[in-house]
């Protein structure tokens, strides 16, 4: 099972904003590991340089023996991962299985049996045979997050990446997408990375959780000793997300 070593990563931009000042971070094999972080405290911008979309400015990143400097000399380091984007990026003119099709078709040029393959996988997501030929537009949100998932694991990936997996979900739907996730995780027996500001999916989905606040990763451990961490800004973070929906008339 894939590990994740993030060693002194530092990434900066035009104009001097440090976003990331030399993060480290150890995600072991078949975990399930969380990034927890306020809006704008660089969350994609850590994502982005995992998956080398963003060039880090120094450090190191590896997954395994391969480091993300190797990403444009080998394809073996983007194999390793698939990713369920915030926003599905399904492509809208193609129907549900076609987008399935598509992932297994990138990965795997020779195969001809796609299309039962991406049947299999939309059916172990819970999509029923009655989506298969309809549009993205034509499905419900819950249902595309589902799709995305099944194009996500349909490339067999070691890696899965969860990118604000139930943001634009209500609750009820972004509940049972997190129970999907946190399935499919565990049936593949692959390593998961989520990045999320949402404390309740930190919990219910992870192993541990690593808390990224201005620049750094502050705080690494269980959820459940989030409350009384010892950190300031760990425990200002849980009281603050706890207490949204509490009665504040009393
Ligand atoms: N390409 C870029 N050029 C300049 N600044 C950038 C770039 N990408 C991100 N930033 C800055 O880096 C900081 C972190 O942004 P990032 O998008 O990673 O935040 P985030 O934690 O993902 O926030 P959110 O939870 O709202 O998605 C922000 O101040 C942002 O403006
Ligand atoms: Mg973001």
């Amino acid at each position: 099972m894939s590990k994740i070593i993030f060693d002194c990563v530092r990434k900066s931009f035009p104009g001097g904003l440090e976003v990331l000042k030399g993060v480290s971070l150890s995600v072991k094999g078949g975990e399930s590991h969380i990034i927890l972080g306020q809006s704008g405290c660089g969350k994609s911008v850590f994502l982005k340089c995992l998956l080398g979309i963003m060039a880090i400015d120094s450090g190191d990143i590896r997954v395994d023996d391969l480091s993300v400097k190797d990403r444009l000399r080998s394809g073996e380091y983007m194999r390793k991962f698939s990713i369920l984007f915030q926003g599905n990026a399904l492509f809208d003119s193609m129907t549900i299985i076609e987008n399935v099709e598509f992932g297994i078709g990138q990965a795997k040029k020779n195969i001809s049996k796609c299309r039962d393959m991406a049947a299999e996988k939309l059916l172990a997501v819970g999509l029923e045979p009655r989506v298969f030929d309809l549009y993205p537009s034509e499905i419900s949100g819950g249902m595309q997050k589902r799709a995305a998932m099944a194009r996500a694991i349909a490339v067999e990936p070691e890696i899965l990446l969860f990118d604000e997996p139930t943001s634009g979900l209500d609750p009820v739907t972004g509940g049972v997408i997190c129970h999907l996730l946190r399935d499919t995780v565990k049936n593949l027996g692959v390593t998961s990375l989520t990045i999320t500001h949402d404390l309740k999916v930190a919990a219910f989905l992870s192993d541990r959780v690593s808390v990224l606040n201005q620049g750094d990763i502050v705080w690494t451990g269980h959820a459940s000793t989030m409350k009384k961490c010892g950190n300031e800004f760990v425990e200002h973070f849980y009281h603050a997300s706890s207490a949204i929906g509490e009665d504040r008339t009393t």
